[in-house]
């Protein structure tokens, strides 16, 4: 595999998933692959849980990890063709990305949506550009559309928690107060239309996402019919996509409560803001499996690493 960008690079994600059990079962196996091999780990944005989780993953394979937060700590980069560059940015993508790969055998990126631009953001044009001017393989680590390392993550959680052979698993909405992207959710779906189970989404009217992820995934406005009989209720805020990146709906009867939850598995990527999202009764009882789910992203990673050093040999 020479690039990791999106959940369609899984050629077979049953044989990942089971590859990356074997990988949580012995995680140092493979500590000699990544021997005197660098991945930069580039952020334009936060991160707790893929920051640490890429590093632990790295490190297990005996990599070294260098981690640079690219917003406020390198120059300003400049990802326009043929910009007179008298603005705020110093430096073009097609150098930094060239340098970088000089330093480093893999480069990881998380870069955010505008949720102003829609085309822009859909033209994936920072991971894009990694991708057409580093000489190295390059990881999606959120991008401005997809968050496929969370999404193979959560097939990995409710593959070992999965007590039937085609589980029920509802993809959520939940109120917020700021407007957030949609990688996580277009991911998840991606995800788990690959794997064997019955995926309904649900969310207010005006939420759908994007249509050519969705495809023939059934949606449903009411949250309470689509939540019955689920064994996985996964869930997460979105903001809109016909009317891009705006929040119209704060409704909290959309929040998820422990009466809703019933005998299901409640997911959610984190970080999650409690009494707005999904109340403590919920996170602080057995139906909670974020914790769990968080320590995949390791082993996610780990699989994802893995399988580019083995290309790249
Ligand atoms: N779920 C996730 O990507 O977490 P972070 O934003 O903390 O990395």
């Amino acid at each position: 595999m020479k690039h990791y960008t999106s959940i369609h690079d899984i050629d077979n994600i049953h044989a990942w998933i089971e590859e990356a059990k074997a990988i949580k079962a012995n995680p140092l196996k493979n500590i000699d692959l990544g021997k005197n091999k660098t991945i930069g780990l580039l952020f334009f944005n936060s991160s707790l849980r893929t920051r640490l989780s890429t590093q632990k993953a790295a490190l297990n394979l005996g990599m070294n990890p260098i981690v640079m937060n690219v917003s406020g700590d390198a120059w300003g980069i400049e990802f326009g063709d043929g910009t007179i560059m008298n603005g705020v940015t110093a430096e073009h993508i097609k150098e930094a990305a060239a340098v970088v790969s000089q330093y480093c055998d893999i480069i990881a990126v998380r870069a955010f949506p505008t949720l102003t631009d829609k085309a822009k953001d859909e033209s994936e044009y920072v991971l894009r550009s990694f991708v057409k001017y580093a000489s190295v393989p390059i990881v999606n680590m959120e991008s401005a559309t997809e968050h496929p390392l969370q999404g193979f993550t959560d097939a990995i959680t409710i593959s070992e928690y999965s007590k039937k052979t085609k589980p029920k698993v509802v993809l959520s909405w939940a109120p917020h107060v700021k407007a957030l992207p949609h990688a996580v959710a277009n991911s998840f779906t991606q995800a788990m239309q690959k794997m064997e189970v019955d995926l309904v989404i649900t969310n207010p009217e005006g939420y759908d996402l994007n249509p050519d992820i969705t495809g023939n995934t059934p949606i449903i406005h009411n949250q309470e019919e689509a939540f019955k009989d689920a064994d996985f209720i996964y869930v997460k805020n979105w903001s809109s996509y016909s009317d891009y990146g705006k929040i119209l709906n704060t409704d909290p009867n959309w929040m998820i409560t422990k009466e809703k939850i019933g005998n299901a598995k409640f997911m959610h990527c984190l970080p999650v803001r409690r009494n707005l999202i999904v109340e403590d009764a919920v996170l602080d009882s057995d139906s909670s499996i974020v914790i769990q789910q968080a320590n995949n992203r390791t082993y996610a990673a780990q699989l994802v690493l893995k399988k580019i050093l083995e290309t790249k040999e």
